[in-house]
């Protein structure tokens, strides 16, 4: 029988939760299916820098690399620790090191899901730029705390970084509806914006099957409140991406439903899985954390190590949890209780 072999990272506040019921609903699968999954747990966290200085140990990421995938919650405890020492040492270098540069997030509304636009027929793939960008970490201060003190945040934009992230774009609208957004915001920004332009001209040659459309972000932003259902796959920068994802995972009733991919498209290292949303400070702790986003996360991570037909089967589930209207209101069930109607329909559905 085949073993995928998981490294596990709760991280921080919610994550947790969120992690245990996405594990404990696959591993209930693997049970009824033809594969085994094993789990390694890293107790990597703001905890564990308290205790040791690191966000995690320096050969972490070689740690890593002997996975098939990553399974991560939320990072982050500010707190205690400052987010830009916390995401710096963690999250962020993971998707950097494992040229996790395609970071997939879907939107559509699970059925029994009130969303607060009048449409819901909309089914969104935003394809974000993940290494690169506006997450660079290129800049510096001066003149800390005095009057001329200037701050500057370097964006990099990388011919090789932008074609591939848009090229995968193309690639996922070919094999979906056919419709591409490019994302930029070109009309002030124009040395990086201008060359991501373009660069999806360029590639829509290769790509006469696809009607790509080239938006600036604050228009597009307001396309996926009014129009969600005219838009197929967005593809956008680091920064615009996180972005529009939040909003995605607005219009699709909240964070708790908002699941993402952390891909590495050439399998050179491990991909991660992990919910779009933090630690929650405010509700961490209660057992009132959603964990469909971190299921769904779980569900991509499936169908990403071949296991196509679990992956189905796993929202199969989620779908039919949600129609009966659990989990579909924030804070009325818990996370266990949503937990253990989305292992129980497993065995029905
Ligand atoms: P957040 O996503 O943690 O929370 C925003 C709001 O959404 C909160 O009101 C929270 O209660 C709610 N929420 C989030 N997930 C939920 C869930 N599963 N179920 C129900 N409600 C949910 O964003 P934040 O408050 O800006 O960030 C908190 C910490 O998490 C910060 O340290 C931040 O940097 C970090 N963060 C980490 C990640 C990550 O690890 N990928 C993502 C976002 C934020
Ligand atoms: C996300 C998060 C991270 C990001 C933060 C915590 C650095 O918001 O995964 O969307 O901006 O990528
Ligand atoms: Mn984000």
């Amino acid at each position: 029988m085949k073993t995928h072999r998981v490294a596990l990272i709760p991280g921080d506040g919610i994550g947790r939760d969120v992690v245990d019921a996405a594990w404990s609903v696959l591993q209930a699968l693997a049970a009824r299916s033809g594969f085994a999954l094993s789990g390694t747990e890293f107790p990597w966290s703001c905890a564990f820098y308290k205790e040791t200085g690191r966000m995690m140990p320096e050969d972490g990421i070689e740690t890593l690399r002997a996975f098939d995938a990553i399974l991560l919650g939320a990072v982050g405890w500010p707190a205690e620790v400052p987010d830009s020492v916390s995401l710096h040492g963690l999250l962020l270098p993971i998707r950097k090191a494992f040229v996790q540069y395609a970071n997939i997030r879907p939107h559509r509304l699970l059925p029994g899901v009130q969303g607060p636009l009048k449409a819901e027929g909309f089914d969104i793939l935003c394809i974000r730029e993940n290494t690169e960008g506006e997450y660079s970490g290129a800049g510096g201060r001066v003149h800390q705390g005095l009057d001329n003190e200037v701050a500057v945040e370097t964006s990099i934009f990388t011919r090789k970084g932008v074609e591939r992230i848009i090229r995968f774009g193309f690639e996922q609208a070919r094999s979906r509806r056919g419709k591409l957004a490019s994302v930029t915001k070109s009309n002030a920004q124009k040395y990086s914006m201008v060359f991501w332009d373009e660069i999806t001209k360029q590639l829509a040659a290769e790509y006469p099957d696809v009607a790509v459309t080239s938006y600036h972000v604050d228009a597009l932003a307001a396309r996926m409140v009014m129009a969600p259902d005219s838009l197929d796959v967005i593809v956008a920068s680091n920064l615009f991406g996180d972005i529009l994802t939040d909003l995605g995972a607005a219009i699709q009733g909240g964070l708790g439903f908002a699941a993402s991919a952390n891909i590495n498209p050439d399998r050179s290292a491990p991909s991660m899985f992990e919910p779009v949303h933090g630690s929650a400070p405010d509700i961490a702790g209660k057992g009132i954390a959603n964990p469909m986003a971190a299921i769904w996360s779980g569900a991509m991570m499936l169908d990403h190590l071949g296991e196509k037909d679990a992956a189905a089967r796993v929202m199969a589930a989620v779908s039919a949890v949600t129609a009966k209207g659990i989990g579909t209101v924030p804070g009325k069930d818990s996370t266990d209780a949503i937990t253990a109607a989305v292992i129980a329909a497993l065995t029905t559905e």
